[in-house]
C-alpha cells in the first residue's frame, strides 16, 4: 500500500512488531462502516464518480459479509484491519479500490474506528449496568427490612438492612452509568476527514460523514483528531471506577459466603467445589470479578503511560491503545454479567444476619441518642456515659440489653426502664428515618423509586 519508495520488504521481526491485525480485526465492522460513509461522501461531493463509489460500496459490503461468515483470510503482512480490507477490495473491484483512500489517512480512519467501537461498547455496558441495578433493587425490595450488621472499619457499627446495603450499590452504579454517558457525549465527534494530520485539499463534507456515523459533529482540529486518545482514557477511567465498585461487592459476597459470616448462600450455579476438600463451596465468580478488576485498572494505567510522552500528532505507539481498551471493556462486561447472575442467585440468611446485627454493642448509638432525646444530655456527655455502659457490659461479657437498670443508673442516675426499648436491632433500624437512612420504610420507598425509574428507561 505504501511500497513506492521501498526496495525490499520488511524484516520478519519488523512485520511481527508492526502488525496489529491479530487484535484490530475486531474493528472490522466499524472500519467498513466508516469507509462506506466516507465513500458516500466522496460521491456526494463529486470527488469520486458515482459509478466508482457504487463498486467500492458493493465491494465493502461483500467484505463485511465474508468477515461475518468467517471466510475472510486475514494477512499479517498487510499489517492491520484497514490494509486488509483495502487489499481485499482491490481483489474484488480492481484498481478503483485505490480511490477510496482519497482525502483520508489511516490516522483519521483508526481514530474513527476506535471511537465507534468504544461508543458501541459503552452503550452496551450502560444497558448491562441497568440490568444489574434492577437485580439489586429487586433484592432491596424483597429484603428492605432484613436487619444486618452495618460496619465501619469492618467492626460492628450500627444495624442496617440488607435492602439498604443493596441500594448503596444501585447508587454507585448510577454514577458509573453517568460517567460512561458523560464520556460518550465528549467522545461523540467525528475525526474522519482530519486525514493524516493537517486536513485535506479535497472539498470534503465532514459534517456529512459525521452525521452518517451517528456523531454529533466533526472534530474541530485536525491535529487533535489524530493524536489524542482521551476518549479511550475517559471511558477506561469510568470503566475502572465501575470495576472497583463491582470488586467491592465481590469482596463482600466472598466474605458473606464464609461459614464464619454465613450471611448469604450462593447456589451450585455460582460456586465451585474443591478437588480435595469435599466440604467446600467456593465463590469463584465473585473472586474472579475482584481479580479481573486488576486488569481493567491496569489497562487505564497502561494507556496513560503510552500517551504521556507523545508529541503531536500520531505516533505508532498509539497502536498500543487497542488491546487494553478491548480487553478492559470486555472484561468489565463479563464482570457485570457475572455479578448480575450472582445477585439474582444469592439468598440472604436473615436469621444469621439478624443475630450478628446486635453483636458488638451495635445499638450503643441508639442508647446515646436516647440520653440526648429523653434526658437532654449534650451528645458528647451521652457518648461518655454510653461508653462506660459498654465497658461494664463488656466486662460481664453480655450485650447492653442484658445490663440491669441499677447498673445503668450507676453511669447516669436519671436513666429509666424505657431505655431498654431502643436497644433492639429492629427498633434501631426503624428509627433511622432521616432521608437516605436505613429505616425499612425508607428502603422500600427507594427500591420502588429505582424500580420505577429503571422500568421507564
Ligand atoms: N494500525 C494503526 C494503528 O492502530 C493504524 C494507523 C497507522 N498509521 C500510520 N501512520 N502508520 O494505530
Amino acid at each position: 500500500m505504501w511500497g513506492g519508495r521501498f526496495e525490499t520488504g520488511p524484516a520478519e521481526i519488523m512485520e511481527e512488531i508492526n502488525a496489529s491485525i491479530d487484535f484490530d480485526k475486531r474493528l472490522a465492522a466499524q472500519d467498513i462502516r466508516g469507509s462506506l460513509a466516507h465513500a458516500a461522501m466522496l460521491a456526494e461531493t463529486g470527488i469520486l464518480s458515482r459509478e466508482d463509489v457504487g463498486a467500492i460500496s458493493d465491494g465493502l459490503k461483500s467484505i463485511l459479509a465474508e468477515i461475518e461468515a468467517g471466510t475472510f483470510t486475514f494477512s499479517r503482512a498487510l499489517e492491520d484491519i484497514h490494509m486488509n480490507v483495502e487489499s481485499r477490495l482491490r481483489e474484488i473491484v480492481g484498481p478503483t479500490a485505490g480511490r477510496l483512500h482519497t482525502a483520508r489517512s489511516r490516522n483519521d480512519q483508526v481514530a474513527t474506528d476506535m471511537r465507534l467501537w468504544v461508543r458501541d461498547t459503552a452503550d452496551a455496558l450502560d444497558l448491562q449496568l441497568a440490568g444489574l441495578q434492577q437485580a439489586l433493587a429487586e433484592k432491596a425490595q424483597a429484603f428492605a427490612g432484613a436487619v444486618m450488621p452495618g460496619f465501619t472499619h469492618l467492626q460492628s457499627a450500627q444495624p442496617v438492612t440488607f435492602g439498604h446495603h443493596c441500594l448503596a450499590y444501585v447508587e454507585m452504579l448510577a454514577r458509573d452509568r453517568g460517567r460512561l454517558r458523560d464520556a460518550r457525549a465528549r467522545l461523540n465527534e467525528c475525526p474522519l476527514g482530519a486525514a493524516a494530520l493537517a486536513g485535506t485539499s479535497f472539498p470534503i463534507d465532514r459534517a456529512m460523514t459525521a452525521k452518517a456515523l451517528g456523531f454529533d459533529r466533526p472534530t474541530a482540529n485536525s491535529l487533535d483528531s489524530v493524536s489524542d486518545r482521551d476518549f479511550a482514557l475517559e471511558t477506561l477511567s469510568a470503566a475502572a471506577i465501575c470495576a472497583v465498585h463491582l470488586s467491592r461487592l465481590a469482596e463482600e459476597i466472598t466474605l458473606w459466603m464464609t461459614p464464619q459470616f454465613a450471611f448469604i448462600k450462593l447456589s451450585d450455579a455460582f460456586t465451585t467445589g474443591s478437588s480435595i476438600m469435599p466440604q467446600k463451596r467456593n465463590p469463584d465468580a465473585a473472586e474472579l470479578v475482584r481479580g479481573k478488576t486488576g486488569r481493567v485498572l491496569g489497562a487505564l494505567q497502561g494507556l496513560l503511560v503510552v500517551m504521556k510522552g507523545l508529541p503531536l500528532t500520531y505516533s505508532k505507539d498509539m497502536q498500543e491503545d487497542k488491546e487494553g481498551v478491548f480487553d478492559a471493556l470486555q472484561t468489565l462486561s463479563l464482570c457485570i454479567a457475572a455479578m448480575t447472575g450472582m445477585v439474582r442467585d444469592l439468598e440472604p440468611d436473615t436469621k444469621a444476619m439478624k443475630k450478628w446485627a446486635g453483636a458488638g454493642f451495635s445499638t450503643a448509638t441508639d442508647l446515646a441518642d436516647w440520653l440526648v432525646r429523653v434526658l437532654n444530655l449534650p451528645f458528647r456527655d451521652a457518648h461518655h456515659v454510653t461508653g462506660r455502659l459498654v465497658g461494664a457490659a463488656a466486662k460481664r461479657g453480655v450485650g447492653l440489653e442484658k445490663l440491669t437498670l441499677a447498673e445503668m443508673q450507676e453511669a447516669e442516675p436519671r436513666i429509666t426502664q424505657e431505655i431498654f426499648d431502643v436497644l433492639g436491632v429492629e427498633k434501631s433500624v426503624k428509627s433511622r428515618t432521616s432521608y437516605g437512612g436505613t429505616a425499612p420504610a425508607n428502603v422500600k420507598r427507594q427500591a420502588k423509586r429505582w424500580l420505577g425509574q429503571l422500568a421507564k428507561e
